[in-house]
């Protein structure tokens, strides 16, 4: 795809991955409209990006009267809609027992339903020849236990893309799943919840995942789904089909997890 005045929609484009991707986006000649909560943090990234270039949106992604008229307000402001990146996310770590019913929904609605029904709304505004990107995980390749909702959500999220991808072949709009493992964001929010397993991967960069959804914004076909790292994406793909296997390496798998989050613990205190 050729971004020269291309438009995109990236939701949770004020951090992490989704300002990764809102930079790679506007390098290519794109213009971009930042969906977040925070508005500071919206307003730096559009200061950052170039207000010729950047528009944001402080909504909430789960706020569906505000969502309604979003993917319109963008087409309105931006000339069009071209490029839609699901990517704003929430999760909130614990056994289900321990977690308020209030807060497993909201990981859903967040990373599943908001996705579902944006994606539906952006359809009346995208162009022929657009694309989807959903940034899932793969924790929705393999049930995290502490992260049973949020493994719903993106296993939920999966499945949505695939089918998408094939309601939409019709209209020329290709439509990618990319399923990173931990990445170095704010998105961990207090490490000692995150279940030594998740750091058994090896960590990846949100420039590294951003480089994979433009893989997926070029390529005609789009890829269906991308794992990142690929090696993760396919012991988890044999750890959900043989729970043996899975049973068998998830205590060598926390060892290592648990030294590899203790050691990124350290790099991350603010005395190291
Ligand atoms: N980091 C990881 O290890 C990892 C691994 C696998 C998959 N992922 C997925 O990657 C995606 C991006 O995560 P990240 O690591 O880039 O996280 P991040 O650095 O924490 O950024 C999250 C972004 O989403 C926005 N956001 C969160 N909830 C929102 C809501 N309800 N409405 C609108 N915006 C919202 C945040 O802004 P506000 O808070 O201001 O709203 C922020 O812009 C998520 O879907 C996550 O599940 C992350």
């Amino acid at each position: 795809m050729d971004l020269k005045d291309k438009a995109a929609l990236v939701t949770g484009g004020s951090a992490g991955i989704g300002l990764a991707v809102a930079r790679a986006l506007v390098a290519g000649g794109c213009r971009v409209a930042l969906v977040a909560r925070t508005r500071q943090n919206l307003e730096r990234a559009v200061a950052e990006l170039g207000s010729q270039r950047a528009v944001a949106f402080a909504i909430d992604v789960t706020d569906r009267a505000a969502v309604a008229a979003l993917p319109a307000q963008v087409a309105q402001q931006l000339g069009g809609l071209d490029i839609l990146i699901n990517n704003a996310g929430y999760n909130c770590r614990g056994a289900v027992q321990d977690r308020k019913a209030e807060e497993l929904v909201q990981i859903l609605e967040t990373n599943l339903t908001a996705p579902v029904f944006l994606t539906r709304l952006a359809l009346d505004q995208l162009r022929p020849g657009g694309v989807i990107v959903n940034v899932a995980s793969i924790a929705g390749k393999i049930p995290v236990p502490h992260e049973a909702a949020y493994s719903a959500s993106k296993f939920g999220l999966r499945a949505f893309s695939r089918a998408l991808a094939e309601d939409l072949r019709p209209r020329g709009i290709r439509v990618s799943c990319v399923c990173p493992g931990p990445v170095d964001t704010e998105f961990f929010g207090d490490l000692s919840s995150v279940p030594d397993l998740v750091f058994s991967q090896p960590m990846s960069s949100a420039e590294q995942v951003a480089a994979v959804i433009m893989r997926c914004v070029h390529a005609d076909p789009a890829p269906l789904e991308l794992d990142i790292p690929a090696v993760s994406g396919a012991l988890a793909q044999a750890g959900y089909l043989f729970p043996a296997l899975s049973a068998l390496l998830r205590p060598s798998l926390e060892k290592k997890g648990a030294l590899a989050k203790a050691e990124y613990i350290r790099r991350k205190s603010p005395r190291s």
